[in-house]
């Protein structure tokens, strides 16, 4: 685990304009920078960074953070991965903190990096012994080329041979100072008690280095050259500490760009088959590579797309059992599309065979829905046989029943009902039945999963949400934005009980919410409202810069969305002062707005006290009086806010208008 204080140092170091510099080239507009988005195809700029706040934002895709969000939206990574690529370029050393580990998580973690190590050791062997050594450029390379792969594709994969001699890897590792042990974990070499110079487990093979999703060197395939040998094609490396096949994807890392900027990941069977498509200039490819796919693979993808579109040769034998991967597929709530290819290729020999244009058009056009397909399939072998046609409906309904979001889920009931002229009553029915099934198999309980949701959507439509409560969460996040964007600020203030005092915008925001016994409506804020409030017992005033590095990506993005507002497109070269459009306005802007949002809120309690109201009308006296009382309260407050409102020098600021 990387140390606070290295942390600490990594933010404090990098600078976002230098880092994402590197992608995106940037225009000074202002104190800011501008430039095209990264995550979208556009021709006018933006995506903006700023220097003296230190975030960026994409205003096309909605995205924004920190320097570090930046490496890992573009680069894919995890936080840490971020952390230390950064730090590697800043040149700053990375302290582990290793207070919480044991002696035997630590010597864990040095056997890790160890075989990392080892890993890296082989592959540059093997690719060595490829492009350097006559066996190697005989046999392995001119395997290759018979294959029609290109040097830099051959090059990008980092592909090698493994030589015929018994143990020269093993011999060259040794000599290197690797142990025996390490050697004999990392599953490259084997140590026969008969055989103390060790045999290396790839040999007379071409390699296929299999990366991480960050690049690193987990394990290899190796593929056997002559044809007639009665042992297996494909020869991997064995599980070891970092290699763990259910959860790598071959591909995954030379791939992972192409595949969130396309929004679409295919998903093919081999090695070959990935190669192919980037050699053709497809690059949103990966590969399961010989396990059937796992849940921890889908999550990889998800990681980056919500669409994958399987890929499968025309002949294949192990079609049905894919059935099993579209029902996870869809369980992790993914929209699939499923592709045959003619008989007799694969997506290898396809890719070999046609220009990039035609291959893309042909994946674009032929794949079909997972309905479609399964009914492709079943329907064949179901013939004219009713039984086993009503048997396909059920298998294609259970599938239906894996997708997540209920209205995908009816959307594709509906098609079902379509194509197979069926009710859609009958098909729900159906739907419920399995439903059923799969309950009592599982003893499904997710008391949670029911409780009310929170407010997730903010109604941007005034005249689509309720309006009343539109105004109350519109002022909510705006004190949110003003505590966001100068919560430090010193205002000077003046009242009756306490006479000539100072308070920070902060303080006064939260005040206010405290005195209102508020509940926060929108999401996000409150957990934004609790780290300030923390922050306060603890001396602390977090404000904007804090919530930027807080690493939970709704709060980041909506923190940035405070910082860098829509009108920093507009306007560029006026954009030197800080705050914006407030000026020196900020202590009326904030006091008016608390009172607007205490003004919009009370209207909208009684308004739902309202309602509260004719509910009981006929049915509990008691009740009705108790929220006639209430209602009244809370109009007598309403009349005196909007006095204060109208006869109060903030008008101004408001255009005179009460609401
Ligand atoms: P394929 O036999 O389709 O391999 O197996 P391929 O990648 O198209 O290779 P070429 O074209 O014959 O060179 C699909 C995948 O199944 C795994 C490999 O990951 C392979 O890429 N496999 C296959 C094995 O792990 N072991 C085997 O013996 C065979
Ligand atoms: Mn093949």
């Amino acid at each position: 685990m990387i140390s606070k204080q290295t942390i600490d140092k990594i933010f404090s170091t990098i600078r976002v304009e230098e880092i994402v510099g590197e992608y995106v080239q940037l225009k000074r507009a202002g104190s800011n920078y501008k430039g095209l988005s990264p995550f979208h195809d556009e021709k006018s700029p933006s995506f903006v960074v700023s220097p003296s706040k230190q975030i960026w934002k994409d205003f096309s895709t909605g995205k924004g953070g920190t320097a570090i969000s930046f490496l890992m939206e573009i680069e894919n990574f995890t936080y840490p991965e971020a952390l230390r690529h950064a730090a590697k370029k800043y040149g700053i050393e990375i302290e582990e903190d290793q207070r919480e580990f044991s002696e035997e998580a630590k010597n864990a973690q040095s056997e890790k990096d160890s075989l990392y190590k080892i890993h890296e050791i082989a592959n540059d062997f093997f690719q060595n012994f490829l492009w350097e050594a006559e066996e190697g450029k005989s046999i392995g390379l001119a395997y290759f080329r018979e294959r029609e792969l290109k040097d830099d594709i051959i090059r990008k994969f980092q592909l090698g041979y493994s030589p015929e001699k018994k143990n020269a890897f093993t011999a060259y590792a040794l000599d290197k100072g690797y142990n025996k042990e390490i050697l004999e974990k990392s599953g490259l070499s084997i140590f026969p008690e008969n055989t103390p110079s060790g045999v290396d487990r790839f040999r007379e093979r071409v390699i296929f280095p299999i990366h991480s999703f960050s690049g690193r060197v987990l394990g290899f395939g190796a593929r056997i050259l002559k044809n007639n040998v009665k042992t297996a094609k494909y020869l991997n490396s064995p599980e070891t500490e970092i290699y763990h096949k259910s959860n790598v994807l071959y591909g995954l890392n030379q791939g992972k760009q192409a595949i969130s900027r396309k929004n679409v990941c295919l998903l093919v069977e081999g090695y070959m088959d990935v190669i192919s498509l980037h050699m053709s200039g497809i690059e949103n490819v990966v590969a399961s590579s010989g396990t059937s796919l796992t849940t921890e693979q889908i999550k990889l993808i998800k990681r980056l797309t919500e669409n994958v579109t399987i890929l499968f040769d025309g002949d294949n034998a192990g079609i049905k059992a894919s059935f099993r991967s579209i029902d996870m597929l869809l369980t992790e709530g993914m929209n699939i599309r499923v592709l045959l290819f003619p008989e007799g290729d694969d997506p290898d020999s396809f890719a070999r065979k046609h220009p990039q244009d035609y291959v893309e058009k042909f994946i674009e056009n032929e794949a079909m829905d997972f309905i479609d397909f399964k009914a492709e399939i079943l329907l064949k072998e179901a013939g004219n046989d009713p039984i086993k046609k009503a048997e396909a409906i059920r298998n294609i309904v259970k599938s239906v029943g894996f997708v997540q979001n209920a209205l995908k889920r009816e959307v594709y009931l509906k098609e079902v009902s379509n194509k197979f002229g069926l009710s859609e009553q009958s098909l729900f029915n159906e739907l419920d039945v399995q439903k059923q099934i799969t309950q009592n198999q599982t003893q499904y309980v997710q008391q949670k999963e029911n409780a009310p949701a929170k407010m997730e959507i903010v109604p941007l439509d005034e005249d689509k949400g309720d309006p009343f409560l539109y105004d109350v969460l519109f002022m909510e996040s705006k004190l949110v934005d003003h505590m966001l964007m100068f919560g430090d600020v010193v205002l000077n203030r003046k009242d009756e009980k306490n006479g000539e005092y100072q308070i920070t915008v902060i303080e006064e925001i939260l005040h206010h919410f405290e005195e209102e016994n508020y509940e926060f409506l929108v999401k996000g804020n409150e957990i934004i409202i609790n780290q300030v409030k923390e922050g306060i017992e603890n001396d602390e005033l977090r404000s904007g810069s804090f919530f930027v590095s807080f690493m939970e990506e709704e709060i980041t993005s909506k923190v940035v969305d405070a910082l860098i507002p829509l009108d920093e497109l507009e306007n560029w070269s006026s954009r030197n002062i800080y705050p914006p459009n407030y000026g020196d306005k900020i202590a009326e802007q904030v006091e008016g707005d608390v009172l607007l949002h205490k003004y919009r809120y009370i209207d909208y309690l009684i308004k739902e006290t309202g309602r509260e109201l004719d509910e009981h009308r006929d049915n509990d006296e008691v009740k009705y009086f108790e929220l006639l009382k209430k209602i009244t309260l809370l109009k007598q407050v309403s009349m005196k806010l909007s006095d204060i409102i109208e006869y109060s020098p903030i008008k101004g600021i408001y255009g005179g208008s009460k609401k």
